[in-house]
């Protein structure tokens, strides 16, 4: 998940015959566009987004991708796995290897997988300050009470990591049947608070992450995610942080 951005002599440097020190140059001489206008300082930053020209050649033509997809039960949340079938494969992008994934899912949990070639965008998401709400649908091996939404709410101690839970808002929908939004994301969480009632969990889907929801996503595809959405979770990353 490298997010590259260098100065832009540097760049020159690494990405053609020039050196650091012609790049002043090749400006000068208006050889050199990015994103489509002329250079015009050696410190401009070229991101891993930034379209670079030199002398009518294309150094750098990446486009950024974001894709939500449905995982089905069954597929590795990895990019390789010798075993398993992974998220990965169900993807047909000509980007596809340089996808990495924001948040992993267990085996057997379905839903939501956010995939990007964003790293500056994943970090943003993923950082526990920006307190971005997970939301997952869980199926139990016993009945739920109202004493579970005080519990989530008060949080739970994790001896490993000597932590306690951020408050979690459970929803009871039916007698085995919950939903659990979450702003955190600890190994195997959701299992492990309904362990502390010693009901376990029988079927996990994730919902939504923020304001991206896989509802309308069948399991086994994918698709891009749009720009609103990703605007919306840009905005809630912003207040969560302020
Ligand atoms: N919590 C879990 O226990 N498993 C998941 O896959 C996601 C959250």
């Amino acid at each position: 998940m490298k997010s590259t951005t260098a100065r832009l002599d540097r760049f020159i440097s690494q990405h053609s015959g020039f050196t650091i020190a012609d790049t002043r140059i090749l400006i000068a001489q208006k050889r050199i566009l990015l994103d489509g206008c002329l250079a015009d300082s050696i410190q401009q930053r070229v991101t891993e987004f930034t379209h670079v020209i030199l002398d009518g050649k294309c150094l750098q033509d990446n486009a950024p991708v974001y894709i939500k997809l449905n995982k089905p039960k069954g597929v590795v949340s990895a990019t390789k796995d010798k075993m398993h079938s992974t998220v990965l494969d169900i993807i047909e992008h000509p980007q596809k290897d340089h996808l990495h994934i924001v948040g992993r899912l267990d085996f057997n949990t379905t839903g939501l997988v956010v995939l990007t070639n964003d790293g500056a965008w994943s970090r943003k998401i993923s950082l526990p300050e920006t307190k971005l709400e997970k939301t997952y649908e869980v199926t139990l091996s016993k009945s739920l009470t109202e004493d579970y939404i005080a519990v989530f709410r008060d949080g739970i101690y994790f001896g490993y990591e000597d932590i306690t839970t951020h408050p979690a808002h459970l929803e009871i929908l039916s007698d085995y049947r919950a939903r659990l939004s979450l702003i955190e994301g600890k190994y195997h969480q959701v299992k492990r608070m309904f362990g502390y009632f010693q009901n376990e969990v029988l079927a996990l889907h994730r919902v939504s992450v923020g304001g991206i929801s896989i509802e309308d996503v069948e399991v086994g595809e994918y698709r891009h995610i749009t720009e609103s959405e990703r605007e919306i979770v840009d905005r809630q990353c912003v207040r969560s942080d302020s």
